[in-house]
């Protein structure tokens, strides 16, 4: 995995691509610590796959009884007591619960496959741009596992409970335009034009106010689980706050 930083642009690139980025426990964990050590004036959090997928997922030898060099199994996981068992998937999900934090907006680029991890991969990230060829699949129920890297819940989010059923209960293939119907997609543009789509999304990002555009996501973050009084209270609390900052308290008494 890379990690780059350029002015206030973090990408982040899974960079093994003979095994399509396969996924593996090493991987969240450096994710996670990206999460942790990211410097704080990045603003923008780029996702990307080198090669011909964006991720394939776990890495399959997961599957296999000797698992991963240093990383174990699922025999292996399976046979730890239910509290270890627990807190490595918690540990594993930290690589991808920060994507998600309002001080930064993660976008994920993808191109190929996008399989189980790397779907899941994908939605937690606040934006998608798909490569034309891209192909998202929910891999894990025909497996025998359950989705468990954060992906179930903006998966439900953005499509809804029905076709999120039909879209993992079948593992299915969603291609970019589907994706682009269903809202799982920002953008979709021909491969070659990844990079600039990137440039000029990451670009727009970076117009707005840094500290209004934190306080804003934080208000949508929180919308769906708000009732409208609640939302419109918590609007009340942080546009206090950006007058305050913005202009002084007399300016925040004057708008409340
Ligand atoms: N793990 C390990 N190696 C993988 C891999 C994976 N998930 N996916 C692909 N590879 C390897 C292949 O073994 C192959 O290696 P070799 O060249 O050494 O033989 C190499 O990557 C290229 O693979 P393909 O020739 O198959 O490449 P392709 O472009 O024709 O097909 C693909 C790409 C459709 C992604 C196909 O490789 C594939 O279906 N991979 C498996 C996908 C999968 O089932 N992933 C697990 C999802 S479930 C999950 O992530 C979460 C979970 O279980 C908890």
């Amino acid at each position: 995995m890379r990690f780059e930083v350029g002015g206030e642009i973090a990408t982040i690139t899974m960079d093994r691509p003979g095994k399509r980025n396969a996924q593996t426990f090493a991987t969240w964990s450096a994710l996670a610590r990206i999460g942790r050590t990211l410097p704080e004036h990045v603003r923008v959090v780029v996702i990307r796959g080198e090669g011909p997928s964006f991720s394939a997922g776990i890495d399959l030898r997961m599957f296999s009884p000797e698992g991963l060099p240093g990383q174990g199994s699922f025999a292996s996981a399976a046979a730890l007591d239910g509290e270890t068992f627990l807190a490595r998937i918690t540990e594993a999900q930290q690589g991808f619960l920060w994507l998600r934090r309002p001080d930064i907006v993660s976008i994920a680029v993808v191109q190929g496959h996008a399989i189980g991890a790397g779907f899941q991969l994908a939605l937690s990230c606040d934006l998608r741009i798909l490569a034309d060829d891209a192909k998202f699949c929910m891999k894990e129920p025909a497996l025998g596992l359950v989705p468990d890297l954060t992906g179930t819940k903006p998966l439900v989010e953005i499509v809804g409970v029905a076709k999120a059923v039909e879209i993992c209960l079948t593992a299915r293939n969603v291609g970019a335009e589907e994706a682009l119907r269903l809202g799982l997609a920002d953008r979709v543009v021909p491969r070659a034009q990844l990079d600039e789509a990137v440039g000029e999304l990451a670009a727009a990002l970076l117009t707005t106010d840094r500290d209004a555009a934190a306080a804003t996501k934080r208000l949508l973050l929180g919308a769906p689980e708000r009732t409208l009084e609640e939302q419109c209270a918590a609007e009340r609390a942080e546009q206090a706050v950006r007058l305050q900052a913005l202009f002084g308290k007399a300016g925040a008494e004057g708008n409340g």
